[in-house]
């Protein structure tokens, strides 16, 4: 077991080794009996975590904002927008100084071309680890949360098992591409067949698609990509695990109404029954959430028996306690 976690970054899904990752998810499972058990657990007494957003969220700065306060430490939630940054302060300034004030700095910045290389900056200045409450590229603390629930409902070992990272259609907004990317890139390592699908139109980044496949390859899993425009369907064929959602077009992030445009020709990408029925009898079907209801999946399916959805979103909690109580300790 690799416990020399305390001080370190986790930015890229990559920057624990998967021994590493595994320690994680061993302390999340200590840390989640525990909270059922009612038994304390307060290893970061003293401690405070600054959770800098630049975007919105609902589960993200929920679980956080819990977890320290569980672990007997405290989250100072920083909205961008009431800083000094847009008058000045840059990725230094916030990394020195919030650095010395705070354990630990984790930041949800998910603009196109600058959240990742924004988180990199401050880490570069700040003497306190960085945590990736999601940028452009990444999502990693919620990958650890998947994975570990995927754990939970297939066992631990999950080699040959078959997981379908796909396309959905969505009409609330360009959801990131960062979800799909964390997943292709940790999920060979644990062994995890890997089938991506999406429109022709929605490839992810190539060089994290690049980074996958030597995953796989190392691993000696499976990597395939489905890129037809009716491919949904078939990329869920014989899937353990179903998980689709709603990404932008990595060619017009920046110009959404030519994304909208593009992304209302695949509105048939909803996961519904009857795509599920492909699948094994025992598939699940995850999303991490906000999910358009009925356009990116039908309610059936969402509130439906194969549905892990409100799982996957308490496992965010424990895994990034996980992850707070090794690096900030
Ligand atoms: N899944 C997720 O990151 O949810 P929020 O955007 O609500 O934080």
């Amino acid at each position: 077991m690799q416990t020399s976690l305390r001080g370190r970054d986790f930015i890229s899904d990559l920057d624990f080794t998967k021994e590493e990752v595994e320690t994680v998810l061993e302390v999340a499972w200590d840390l989640k009996k525990k909270r059922a058990m009612g038994l304390p657990h307060a290893y970061l007494r003293d401690k405070v975590l600054a959770m800098l957003f630049f975007f919105s969220s609902t589960r993200t700065r929920g679980s956080f904002e819990a977890g320290m306060a569980q672990l007997g430490g405290h989250a100072a939630f920083i909205e961008s927008k009431t800083t000094q940054i847009s008058h000045g302060d840059t990725e230094t300034e916030l990394g020195e100084i919030y650095g010395r004030y705070f354990d630990g700095i984790a930041i949800r910045h998910c603009d196109w071309g600058i959240g990742n290389r924004y988180l990199n900056l401050v880490a570069q200045a700040s003497r306190a680890p960085i945590l990736n409450m999601q940028c452009d590229v990444y999502h990693p603390h919620q990958c650890l949360a998947d994975l570990m629930t995927i754990q939970e409902k297939k066992g631990k070992d999950l080699r040959g098992k078959k997981i379908v990272v796909s396309w959905a259609y969505a009409a609330s907004y360009l959801k990131p591409i960062s979800v799909p990317q964390s997943l292709i890139l940790q999920m060979p390592r644990f062994g995890m067949d890997v089938t991506l699908a999406y429109p022709p139109e929605f490839p992810l980044m190539p060089e994290i698609v690049e980074q996958a496949k030597a995953q796989a390859e190392a691993a000696g899993t499976k990597f395939e990509i489905i890129d037809k425009a009716d491919g949904m369907k078939e990329s869920f064929e014989d899937a353990d695990v179903v998980y689709a959602k709603s990404w932008g077009p990595l060619l017009t992030t920046t110009d959404p109404e030519e994304g909208k445009r593009l992304q209302d020709k695949y509105k048939d990408w909803i996961v519904n029954q009857d795509k599920m029925n492909v699948a094994k009898k025992d598939a699940i079907y995850m999303h991490p959430l906000p999910a358009d209801r009925d356009i990116e999946v039908a309610s059936d399916v969402l509130d439906g028996p194969q549905s892990v959805v409100f799982d996957q979103a308490e496992n965010r909690l424990h895994a990034q306690k996980a992850v707070m109580a090794l690096t900030m300790n």
